[in-house]
């Protein structure tokens, strides 16, 4: 028995599935003890879009590191924190016309979630929230309860409440008009649901393959700008903004795991899906593949 199995506690997950032991990682690949090399398609769930280790990363922090920065402050002011929230505003907000405060969490997507659910229901002073069918946003009982998996809803021995789940255009449903429905749930005073505190949309669901939903842009100009209800969880995308489909950007956008900007690392182009007059990516473009997440593969 390894040392895992012998002292670790049985809440492990993606080490099932890739069972070898990393010793070392740098851009793409990663390598086993025994001296496998892998490509890393997993990437940290989007955490490691620079790579392992990048050199210029890397730099940056020994020498922050070896000029004795401050490495735990709790919410206290430091150097670093006024150093990113500078250039996270002349490179991400300004030039988007964006009035967003930043609020720092804890290092999870689901902390994120969980942040950007209290604001909501603080504000809002609304209990529940709409959130959709295959939706995942952590695991954390807040975030449990906006997440669609029901094996994931079962480990927490709660009942997870003040979320209703609405059709997520997909599958038999990918022509259900998930928005005009939303539209009559919150005008229709005979709906039965009570209006939610926000809703949680992915912008790209990515649980299981990747789901790209159709007329996004008209999703959030109607739904979440008529009603007025904020909420989104970008949480796998490494940028805030996602310039191709907004229109009205989300009262909140909940970024977690990687912050990128295009001008010092361009992601490569990837065949755009072609979209229709309104936005949407049509019908048969969608990327309808559930499947497991990809990991390492052996090179
Ligand atoms: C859309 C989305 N939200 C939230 C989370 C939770 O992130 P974490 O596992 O870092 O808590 C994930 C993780 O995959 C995610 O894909």
């Amino acid at each position: 028995m390894n040392i895992f199995e012998e002292l670790e506690s049985n809440v492990r997950s993606y080490c099932r599935v890739f069972t070898d032991v990393f010793v070392r990682a740098k851009g793409s690949i990663m390598y086993s003890e025994s001296g496998a090399e892998f490509i890393d398609f997993f990437a940290g769930a989007g955490a490691l879009n620079y790579g392992h280790n990048n050199d210029y990363i890397l730099e940056k922090v020994i020498s922050y590191l070896q000029s004795d920065g401050p490495v735990h402050s709790l919410d206290m002011y430091t150097g670093a924190k006024q150093t990113f929230l500078k250039r996270f505003s002349e490179l991400i907000l300004e030039p988007r016309g964006l009035d967003y405060k930043v609020q720092f969490c804890g290092p999870t997507g689901t902390n994120a979630v969980e942040a950007a659910l209290k604001v909501a229901r603080k504000i809002k002073k609304r209990h529940s929230v709409f959130s959709f069918m295959g939706s995942y946003h952590g695991l954390s009982l807040g975030s449990l309860a906006v997440t669609a998996n029901l094996n994931n809803r079962a480990a927490a021995y709660l009942p997870l409440s003040n979320t209703a789940f609405m059709p997520y255009p997909h599958g038999f449903m990918s022509t259900f008009d998930s928005i005009q429905f939303i539209d009559t749930v919150l005008k229709d005073s005979h709906s039965g649901t009570e209006k939610p505190a926000a809703i949680i949309v992915e912008t790209v669901q990515a649980e299981g393959g990747v789901i790209v939903p159709r007329r996004k842009k008209e999703a959030r100009r109607r739904c979440l700008g008529e009603h007025g209800i904020p909420g989104e969880d970008e949480v796998l995308r490494d940028a805030v903004v996602d310039e191709h489909v907004s229109e009205r950007l989300p009262d909140i956008a909940v970024c977690q795991h990687v912050l990128g900007h295009e001008a010092e690392a361009k992601p490569q182009h990837v065949d755009e899906p072609r979209r229709d007059e309104n936005d949407g990516v049509r019908d048969d473009q969608q990327l309808d593949c559930r499947r497991q997440r990809s990991g390492p593969e052996r090179v």
